[in-house]
Parts: C-alpha cells; sequence; structure tokens
C-alpha cells in the first residue's frame, strides 16, 4: 500500500500527498515550470525558507497523522525545520530492503541481521523488520528514537527483534567491532553535517571514510549488501559507487538516482544518491 504521492513541481517547490495532508513545500531542483498550476490550491499547508523557516496554514493540520508508505506506516508530523518524519524518496529501497532479506533469509540457519545507521524516524529499519530481519537502529537524537519506536508500534512490530540505540555511530561501529557484534545487511545514510550524541561533530567529506571502514569492520562473513545514500551535493551515484568498490573489492554494486516520484504524467525528481553492494 502506498499513500504518498508526488503531485507536482516546478518553481522551486513541491506538491505532495501524505495519506491525507498535501503540503507545498521548497526543492531547490525543480527548476523547470509546474505542469499542473491548478493543483497547487489543494495544499493544506505551505513551507518557506525564504524569510527563516516558515509554515503557513499548520494550524489546521493535525498535531500528527499517519501515511503507509510503501507498506510502512508512519506517523507524520510538520517539524520547525520542513521535515515530517519521512524522506519519501527512500521509499522505493525500502521495497527492495524487505524484499532482499525476505529472499535471503529461508537459506540461512539463522534470522539475517540489519543494521540501520543515522536512521532517523525508522522507515528503512521497519521495511527490514518486514524482511523477517533483526534489526539494529542507530541515531544520535533521542527524539527521533522514540519517533522511530511509535512507528514500529503502528506497524505491529513492538515485539520484533529490534536493538533501539541512541549514539554517535562511528562511536557505536567502534563497540560493536570489539563486541563482535555482526550483521548481514548495513544501510547508512550519512548526513551532510550532524551532531553525535554528546555533540560529536559529524562532516560527511572528514568522517565517511572512518565511517566505511567502521561497517567493514561488522559485516559478517555471510554478508548480504551494504547501501549507502546521500543528500550531499557532490556525493553523485558514481562517488558512492567508487566507495563502495574500494571498500569491498568482489561482489556487484548498483547505483542512481533517489528520486520523488508520483502520478505517471509527473516529472520524477532527483532527491539524493544511492549506491548497493550486493555480495
Ligand atoms: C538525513 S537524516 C537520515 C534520514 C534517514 N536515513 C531516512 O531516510 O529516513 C540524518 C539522521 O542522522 C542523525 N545523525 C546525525 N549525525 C549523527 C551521528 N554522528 N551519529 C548518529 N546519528 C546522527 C540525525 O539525528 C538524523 O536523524
Amino acid at each position: 500500500m502506498n499513500e504518498y504521492a508526488l503531485l507536482d513541481s516546478g518553481h522551486g517547490r513541491k506538491l505532495e500527498r501524505f495519506g491525507k495532508i498535501t503540503l507545498d513545500r521548497p526543492c531547490a531542483q525543480a527548476v523547470w515550470n509546474p505542469a499542473k498550476p491548478q493543483l497547487w490550491k489543494s495544499a493544506d499547508a505551505f513551507f518557506t525558507r525564504k524569510e527563516g523557516l516558515e509554515w503557513r496554514g499548520r494550524d489546521k493540520l493535525p498535531e500528527s497523522w499517519k501515511a503507509t508508505i510503501n507498506d510502512v506506516t508512519l506517523k507524520l508530523s510538520t517539524t520547525d525545520f520542513g521535515h515530517l518524519g519521512v524522506f519519501p524518496e527512500t521509499r522505493e529501497m525500502w521495497s527492495w530492503i524487505t524484499k532482499t532479506l525476505a529472499t535471503a533469509t529461508p537459506k540461512r540457519k539463522e534470522p539475517l541481521k540489519f543494521l540501520n545507521l543515522f536512521a532517523y524516524s525508522g522507515g528503512a529499519t521497519l521495511a527490514g523488520a518486514k524482511g523477517g530481519a533483526h534489526c539494529c537502529h542507530v541515531d544520535a537524537s533521542k527524539g527521533m528514537v522514540q519517533w522511530a519506536r511509535q512507528n514500529a508500534e503502528l506497524n505491529g512490530l513492538t515485539h520484533h527483534p529490534i536493538r533501539w540505540i541512541v549514539d554517535d555511530v562511528n562511536k557505536f561501529l567502534t563497540r560493536e567491532i570489539k563486541r563482535g557484534n555482526r550483521y548481514d545487511g548495513i544501510l547508512l545514510d550519512p548526513p551532510s553535517f550532524g551532531r553525535g550524541k554528546g555533540g560529536e561533530l559529524y562532516k560527511i567529506e572528514h568522517a565517511l571514510l572512518d565511517t566505511l571502514k567502521l561497517v567493514k569492520g561488522v559485516l559478517s562473513d555471510k554478508p548480504c549488501f551494504v547501501y549507502l545514500t546521500s543528500h550531499t551535493p557532490g556525493f553523485t551515484p558514481i562517488v558512492l559507487n567508487n566507495l563502495l568498490q574500494q571498500l569491498l573489492p568482489g561482489g556487484t554494486t548498483q547505483c542512481g538516482e533517489m528520486l520523488l516520484t508520483g502520478e505517471d504524467d509527473t516529472f520524477p525528481v532527483p532527491s539524493g544518491t544511492w549506491s548497493r553492494w550486493i555480495a
């Protein structure tokens, strides 16, 4: 089931439907003309960064609502930064993760172990759980981990084996290597700029090579995949692919753009990049 759709884009904005709510938000890469100007009046709320961060119509929205996006149900809510608790460009990846883990599971004696790093509101963690994997969800923000746990509840996965970790990714991985914990599938979506649990500065151009080396250190001896995504300018599909190929020689790599997509006649909107290594 999917209740997300990109309805239109253009003039630096995107019009998206999330369940019963339609939102009009900034989208710098949509430099073309909107295709359906008449549709934009249907927006329930509008977000702008022109003169500081500002929502218009937010008072008419519920404090939170639910939407099922590629079979994962999420609690959504407008944050002051314009985020909602989901990055819908990752939804095709969720379906891939569920399918890949579910396909690999019957061939193993033990359930597969899936690690989601920089895991935000947990869409990918829950996709992994739906694929039958035992999951580990890591994010430095306590509030986001709480939000992800609420999402697990909405999906009936409260009792599924998911470890919920509030920690800095590099510190967590260093400890996991020492503890001997290993994972068959790993996803990482490093931010351009972020802060660890103790306020540690994370800048992708300096920290990513260390993170990737640590990721290799927690990969099981029967790995399934490593999935790397990015929203940082300059981190093109080929850049991510080169990083994974160098880290994990052998296997297969694939890469591409993450896209916001909707109805057939809507332009897809590039919204980040991905590369995956498959053993
Ligand atoms: C862009 S979001 C990731 C989006 C998510 N992967 C998704 O697609 O839904 C970045 C996340 O990384 C977390 N983060 C930033 N720096 C971190 C760090 N050093 N260690 C752990 N988490 C961090 C933030 O709290 C935030 O939830």
